[in-house]
């Protein structure tokens, strides 16, 4: 297992910012995710963008449609497409989610939970080695939040994950976010998932808004990250300790500096976290006396 670097507190580059981004420079956040697939066609106005904020600040490759959970073969244009972007962008990792999203040559547009199932891990496992074979590279798989299980599924999410992260040797890219909305509509517990994902497996931390629609939560990557996602964050931190997190904004994106606040919420959980870890017993002993009080 390689060790992913840490690269501090990102967000997705987005076309809304990119008239911002050519005007100035990215304050306030130390590096950005693309969406690998928007990026496959060199060129244009995206790439002008790219190579600008690729002056000051890291990339990493982050797909939607590689479809590791598919049935269908995986598709050779896509990896290649994959491999010669990674080649020119140089990203400090690249990674898409658990997920299927096609069939019979069909794409859904969706990524959607699989069954949890030893078959489903037998066949998503070689298909993750090809990948990390021909890019010469681990790659990162997100889970995805879901609002439906399969009457099929053997196991938890969580040990589906574990398992295949395990056995495939790559890492993950945990969406906190995804963990809430998920425990939120099957009624599971946050902890029990992040106890059961092995400390070391997990490369980078996804933090968003949702939609909350009373007896569901829709993952909508809307409006600013929620506070009961926050504390999930904390659990995440004591856990795993400090990960390069990346605030996702999506729908109604707003200007540049907003989002941004965001990304300076979740530096100052990081930096209140480690300041907590640096704590003598003595200190951490009298500050929750005062907490109490
Ligand atoms: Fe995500």
């Amino acid at each position: 297992m390689t060790t992913t670097p840490y690269l501090g507190h990102g967000i997705g580059l987005r076309t809304k910012h990119f008239e911002h981004l050519l005007e100035h420079p990215p304050h306030g956040v130390d590096w950005f995710e693309i969406i690998s697939e928007n990026f496959f066609d060199p060129g244009g106005r995206p790439w002008i963008v790219l190579d600008r904020v690729r002056e000051t600040c890291p990339i990493v490759m982050h797909g939607v449609s590689l479809g590791i959970g598919n049935t269908d073969p995986l598709d050779p244009n896509h990896l290649q497409s994959l491999k010669t972007l990674k080649e020119r962008i140089q990203p400090a990792w690249i990674s898409d989610h658990l997920c299927w999203g096609a069939f019979g040559g069909h794409n859904s547009h969706d990524l959607l939970p699989l069954p949890y199932t030893e078959e489903a891990i037998r066949h998503i496992v070689p298909r993750i080695a090809q990948v990390q074979d021909f890019l010469g590279t681990q790659l990162l798989l997100e889970n995805v939040s879901s609002y439906v299980t399969f009457q099929e599924s053997e196991m938890e999410e969580w040990d589906f994950l574990r398992e295949i992260a395990e056995r495939a040797d790559c890492k993950i890219l945990l969406d906190v976010n995804n963990i809430y909305v998920s425990a939120f509509n099957h009624g599971f517990k946050v902890e029990q998932y992040l106890n059961a994902i092995p400390v070391g497996r997990v490369g980078q931390f996804h933090l968003a808004g949702h939609t909350n629609h009373g007896d569901y939560i829709l993952d909508t990557h809307i409006g600013p990250v929620i506070e009961d996602v926050w504390d999930v964050y904390r659990k995440a931190l004591d856990r795993f300790g400090p990960i390069s997190a990346l605030v996702e904004w999506d729908e109604a994106i707003p200007p540049f500096e907003e989002v941004v606040e965001e990304v300076t919420r979740s530096k100052a959980i990081e930096e209140a976290w480690r300041a907590q870890q640096e704590q003598t017993p003595l200190e951490k002993d009298q500050e929750s006396h005062h907490a109490a009080a």
